[in-house]
């Protein structure tokens, strides 16, 4: 039978080194609140359900976490009394009774569902309590474990422990699991005798051993553990994780030329062969079917490009945008909630939004869609196989049939049927050899001046 998990998220923290109006959790990562990640995390390693520990920004923290794959509860908890303290705030979850719990921090968004497993695994064999350990070069400010015969016999805080215990390099990483049978019991043990005054969840190892019980450290990769105090600590995960996405990317078949000027986001999906170029920056919603390319200072959000088409140099897709097959949308184009069509071609300087532009259109340099009246936003749809000249502004509510051809120039302002042609700009007048007599006139106006001062 397989053995039932409850999770404790820990995230009632006050964050004050983040030094932000927003709780530490609801910070972006990859595009995604930290919380967002531990979430997934947990839902992937096949957790129950979750328990939440909240303070600030309750209300926002609970909505970020939400998924509809893992039951959530949350609890507030009022006093901040320490990490022992915290986990007890969720108490009525623990007493519904699960046979595995673990407890994690929702600053900590790096840590895989396989070493859930691995921090979970040798709770059936017996362990009472197992932490995940790891070795760093730099482990002040962690607690230290205390190792004896390969048991895990203490776990020191900082600020309590000896200079020897100092140096020991082996650190809490701050995920545990607790036999969910005697977690209750032993949590219950936990005083707040130290340093800082706090019930420390750390003294649970000391609790379980003095009781007859056993405690294990497992070991998991530095980064995986690292946790976000402050922003200069969120850049560095952010880097991590980037770092991670885009090797794996690589391995799928994606071609990066310079890939750390590459920016993805949590759900970005590119197909295989499709290249990027240097400093392309992917917001969240992005997905890309094979045989793309993404030339050089693209910025591509909530848009689907699909397969064989051509995006930039310095093109910006936002929310909506749709390139179907073997479109292009070129230098300095703009496109937002609008459709391309296959084989369509915005190639320079155009802004196309709330619009529709069919099959092997050309779009010319500088075309505008006048989507916006400053109070509502308007439609412009385009056919298939029509030509709109540069420089035109297509004011919605407009619709070009098939076929149709826009002047250059032209401010259109009402529909233009299939196979038209549209002039809307003022016709051309010229002037024979009217040039060489205004500049006549200039030059003897000027002298005339001259001569008078
Ligand atoms: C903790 C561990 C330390 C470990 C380190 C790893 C304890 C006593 N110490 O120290 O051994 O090396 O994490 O990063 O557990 N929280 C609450 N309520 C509280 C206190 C904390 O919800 O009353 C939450 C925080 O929001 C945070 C987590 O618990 O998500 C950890 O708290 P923090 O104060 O960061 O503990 P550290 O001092 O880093
Ligand atoms: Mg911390």
């Amino acid at each position: 039978m397989a053995r039932r998990c409850l999770a404790i998220v820990l995230a009632a923290g006050e964050s004050t080194r983040m030094k932000s109006s927003l709780s530490k959790v609801l910070h972006p990562l990859a595009g995604r609140p930290l919380i967002g990640h531990v979430m997934e995390t947990l839902s992937r390693a096949g957790v129950d359900h979750a328990a939440l520990v909240l303070g600030r920004d309750a209300a926002s923290v609970e909505k970020a976490a939400a998924r509809p794959d893992l039951p959530t509860t949350t609890v507030i908890q009022t006093e901040r009394l320490g990490t022992g303290h915290a986990v007890l705030a969720a108490r009525s979850a623990i007493e519904a009774g699960y046979d595995d719990l673990i407890v994690v921090f929702g600053d900590t968004p790096l840590v895989t569902p396989e070493t859930l497993a691995k921090a979970r695994a040798p709770l059936s064999q017996g362990h009472d309590v197992v932490v995940v350990g790891f070795r760093t070069a730099a482990p002040t400010g962690y607690g230290r474990l205390l190792i004896e015969d390969g048991a895990l016999v203490a776990i020191r805080e900082e600020k309590d422990a000896s200079d020897a215990e100092r140096r020991i390099d082996f650190c809490n990483g701050g995920l545990m699991a607790i036999d969910g049978r005697k977690a209750l019991a032993l949590l219950s043990e936990i005083g707040n005798a130290n340093a800082k005054g706090e019930y420390y969840l750390t003294d649970i190892v000391e609790v379980a051993r003095a009781r007859g019980g056993r405690a294990v450290a497992i070991e998991a990769p530095e980064a995986e553990l690292m946790g976000c105090n402050t922003r200069a600590e969120l850049a560095r995960i952010e880097a991590a994780w980037q770092q991670t996405r885009r090797h794996d990317m690589m391995l799928a078949g994606v071609t990066m030329i310079a890939p750390e000027t590459v920016f993805l986001s949590h759900d970005t999906v590119l197909g295989q062969d499709v290249v990027v170029e240097p400093n392309v920056v992917f917001g969240p919603g992005v997905t890309v079917e094979p045989d793309v390319l993404i030339h050089a200072f693209s910025h591509l959000e909530g848009a689907h490009v699909a397969s064989g088409a051509s995006v930039g140099p310095y093109a910006r897709l936002r929310p909506g945008a749709r390139l179907q097959e073997k479109s292009k949308v070129g230098n300095f184009c703009e496109v937002k909630q609008a459709e391309i069509g296959a084989g369509a071609k915005v190639n320079h300087l155009s802004y196309i939004g709330d619009a529709s532009v069919g099959a092997e259109t050309n779009i010319g340099a500088g075309t505008i869609t006048c989507n916006y009246d400053g109070v509502n936003k308007h439609v412009t749809k385009i056919g298939a196989n029509a030509f709109i000249g540069s420089n035109s502004a297509l004011v919605a509510p407009v619709s070009i049939g098939d076929g149709a051809l826009v002047a250059s120039g032209s401010v259109i302002t009402a529909d233009v049927p299939a196979d038209a042609v549209a002039f809307g700009r003022a016709r051309q007048e010229v002037k024979e050899g009217r040039a060489a007599l205004l500049r006549e006139r200039y030059r003897a106006e000027k002298a005339a001046r001259q001569k008078a001062k």
